[in-house]
Order: structure tokens, then sequence, then C-alpha cells
């Protein structure tokens, strides 16, 4: 297991193909260009699952509880957070997410939004696990999940992330947890390569963080955005390919990558409501209740200990 982001980042590039975690697409720029992507109007889940979540607010409510500890992984701009503390009233949120300054912003917003809110932000990389302060209270937790987050894991990985969030909350806690669902291919390749280039600018723009991050010299006008769905898988693949022959140098290294060679940066699974049903069964969860809107494109599911 590599240690350092250094560590972690040229292991990959080395490897054949070469892969860039996900994670690195959320430095500042990578996360405001992530919130543009959610406006595009190809980009469904995130108005579906916002549309979800207004339609059913009363037994979404209802089924979650008032007054919890809310513990959002991956809160980014905690719009979320924001619809989701009006309808449930917690006393306590607390948002994860890998890009600090960005989060530490937006809880600070929040915080103005609901002053009677204990609202905390934690940076940190939640793919290591994730290690609450001492003082949120253990009772009462419900761990909110949104946006199909899940499905930018392997399904091993994600199994184990399930049963993380699992040991994070007591018997009488909750998971609130989004699913991109799978359906016409056309609909999902067009949702991960948008006509204004937006996403193509959010994969390319991985190599700029990288290049931060371990001092390489990648030329991002060298890559061209790809985004395909691989049926078997029933994930969206996302890389960088290289358009002409690229030399790259990084301190310690480097790497030829000839025309048309890959980096492969994302995947992003799109699960049959069963399957992840049975997913958070095996991960210790059980009473999945689920709302999907009338294409059956994704779903918000609520499940207990
Ligand atoms: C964050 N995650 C759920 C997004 C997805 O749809 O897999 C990331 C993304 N990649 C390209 N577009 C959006």
């Amino acid at each position: 297991m590599p240690r350092t982001a250094t560590d972690d980042i040229t292991q990959g590039l080395r490897q054949r193909p070469a892969r860039i975690s996900p994670k690195y697409f959320y430095d500042q720029h990578g996360s405001r260009l992530f919130e543009a992507i959610t406006e595009l109007p190809e980009y469904y889940p995130t108005r579906t699952e916002n549309a979800l979540m207004q339609r059913h607010a009363a037994d979404i409510a209802r089924a979650v509880g008032t007054g919890r500890t809310l513990i959002e992984l991956g809160a980014g701009n905690c719009q979320k957070a924001r619809a989701l503390c009006r309808l449930v009233q917690p006393a306590c949120f607390v948002g994860v997410d890998i890009s600090a300054d960005y989060l530490s912003e937006a809880v600070a917003g929040l915080q103005n939004d609901f002053p009677g809110l204990d609202a905390r932000a934690l940076g940190g990389d939640m793919t290591q696990g994730v290690e609450l302060p001492p003082d949120i209270p253990r009772t009462g937790r419900l761990v909110f999940y949104p946006g199909s987050s899940i499905g930018n894991f392997d399904p091993p990985h994600a199994l184990e992330l399930l049963a993380h969030m699992r040991d994070m909350v007591d018997d009488d806690g909750g998971l609130l947890i989004g699913i991109d669902l799978p359906k016409e291919v056309a609909v999902l390749e067009a949702a991960y390569d948008d006509a204004a280039g937006v996403t193509a600018e959010f994969n390319r723009n991985v190599l700029r963080h990288v290049n931060r991050l371990i001092g390489s010299d990648f030329d991002l006008a060298q890559w061209q955005h790809r985004a395909f769905f691989n049926h078997e898988a029933s994930r969206i693949e996302m890389h960088l390919e290289a358009i002409a022959d690229a030399d790259v140098r990084w301190p310690g290294g480097g790497r030829t990558f000839v025309q048309g060679e890959r980096i492969h940066t994302e995947n992003s699974y799109k699960y049959p409501l069963p399957v992840f049903t049975d997913m958070l069964e095996r991960a210790g969860f059980k009473e999945a209740q689920a709302w999907t809107d009338e294409r059956g494109w994704f779903a918000v599911v609520h499940a207990r200990p």
C-alpha cells in the first residue's frame, strides 16, 4: 500500500496501463469543475437525485428522523447537505471531503444558514477510512453519501467502504445513499462526455494537479478525454489518451507514452438496485427502502444497521 500521494501517483503512472486515482481530480479547480458538471444538461445524476429528494421529502424525513448527527462523505459544496438539513434538522453536521479548503468554505456557509447547528469540516481521504473527532456523538448518526460516489470504487472496495459506514453508526443509526442505475448507453456516455467539454477539462485537470503534487511535466494539450461504457463491468470508464508520443518526467523517474496510450482515471459503476441492496446486506445494513424516478435512472436508498 503506497504511503504518500507521490508514491501512490508514481506507482500508478508506472503501471501498464497507467492509472491515476480519481481522488486526484479534486483540487480547488477540479472541485469547481465538478460543480459545473453537475449543472450540465447531459449530467442527469445530480438533478435526478435532487428531484427525488424533493419529491419524497416527507417519506425520507420519516425514515431518517430528526435531530441526528449528519455525517456527509464527499460533502463538496454542501448543497445537498443544506437541503437535507432543512428537511431533517440535524443537531450536528460533519462534512468530510478530500478538498479541505473548498469544504471549509462550504461548511462555513452552511453554519451561517443554520446558526443552531454544530457544523464541522473534516478534510481527509475517506478512501482510507474516516476517523471522526471523539466529541462527535455516537448515537443517532446518519451517514449521508449522495451523488452515487460509491460508484467510483471497484465493487470489493465499495463493499469495504459500506462496511466501514456500518461501523461508523450504532444500532440506532442509518445510511442515506444515492445510486446511479444502468440505463441506455447513449445517455450514460453523453453524461461523461458533454458537448461543452467540461468533463474533458475536469479529466485533463487531474494532470495539472499531479504536476503540482509530484513535480511532473505533463503537457495537458497532449492528452484527450475518452469516456465509454464498459458493458461487462457495468461501468463508465474515463481515460486520458496521448494525442502524440509524450515524454513525461518527474523527480526520480519518468515514462514515455506512445500515441494512443491511455491513463485510466476513473470508473463509475452503475448498479442495478437489487445488486446494490445485496451489497448493503453484505455490509451489515438491512431494511433498505429505495426511492426511484419514473425513468428508473437513479435511486436514493435508506438502510439501517
Ligand atoms: C463524483 N462522481 C459520482 C462522479 C460520477 O458521476 O462518477 C464523478 C464524475 N466524473 C465525471 N463526471 C462526473
